[in-house]
């Protein structure tokens, strides 16, 4: 599921058209002012809560213990309410997790609770793996290791692969 929610500070730059449409407004100075329109399977405006995305993609979770392969991904300019939308508001601080429901929590604490309930009703044995990658400026950062002087986050290279095209090897996990 691809999904864009156009945040506070992109007001002024992304209009929501419907809930596939966004408008980008490219205002560039000494450049004639164009609108671009992009199409996702679904747009998220500030007026949709955490909780009604939510249930949207509480779904997949079902879908993944049935053996499928899962991809939840928000993607938009900066600004526009991605870590928001997966972490919750305290996303810039320390991430805890909490087994109570926070306020406005985002699509990650969420998930993983509800994919342990899950499991819990199911007389089948699983056993849960994380990694955490970041992808900026075309670059893959693993931010679960460590480097040689101890600190967190390690760039990666995408190696292409016999099947399936691309993979991240040696990624760290817990
Ligand atoms: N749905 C929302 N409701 C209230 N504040 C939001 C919402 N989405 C984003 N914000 C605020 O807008 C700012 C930018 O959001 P952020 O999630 O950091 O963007 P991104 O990760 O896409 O760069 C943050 O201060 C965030 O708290
Ligand atoms: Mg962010």
């Amino acid at each position: 599921m691809v999904f864009c929610r156009p945040g506070t500070e992109s007001e002024n730059v992304i209009h929501l058209i419907d809930n596939e449409t966004i408008q980008v407004k490219c205002n560039r100075s000494g450049h004639t002012a164009v609108n671009k329109t992009f199409e996702f399977e679904r747009v998220y405006g500030p007026s949709n809560s955490q909780e009604s995305i939510f249930e949207e993609v509480c779904p997949l979770l079902t879908s993944l213990l049935d053996g499928h392969n899962v991809c939840i991904m928000a993607y938009g300019q900066s600004g526009s309410g991605k870590t928001y939308t997966m972490l919750g508001p305290h996303s810039e601080g320390n991430i805890t997790f909490s087994l109570e429901s926070q306020i406005d929590e985002g699509i990650i604490p969420k998930a993983t609770r509800e994919l342990y309930r899950l499991i819990s009703n199911r007389s089948d044995t699983h056993s849960i793996d994380v990694s955490i990658v970041e992808v900026y400026n075309n670059e893959i950062i693993d931010l679960l290791a460590k480097c040689n002087r101890g600190k967190l986050g390690v760039k990666l290279e995408i190696v292409t692969t016999l099947v399936d095209g691309s993979d991240v090897p040696l990624l760290a996990y817990t």
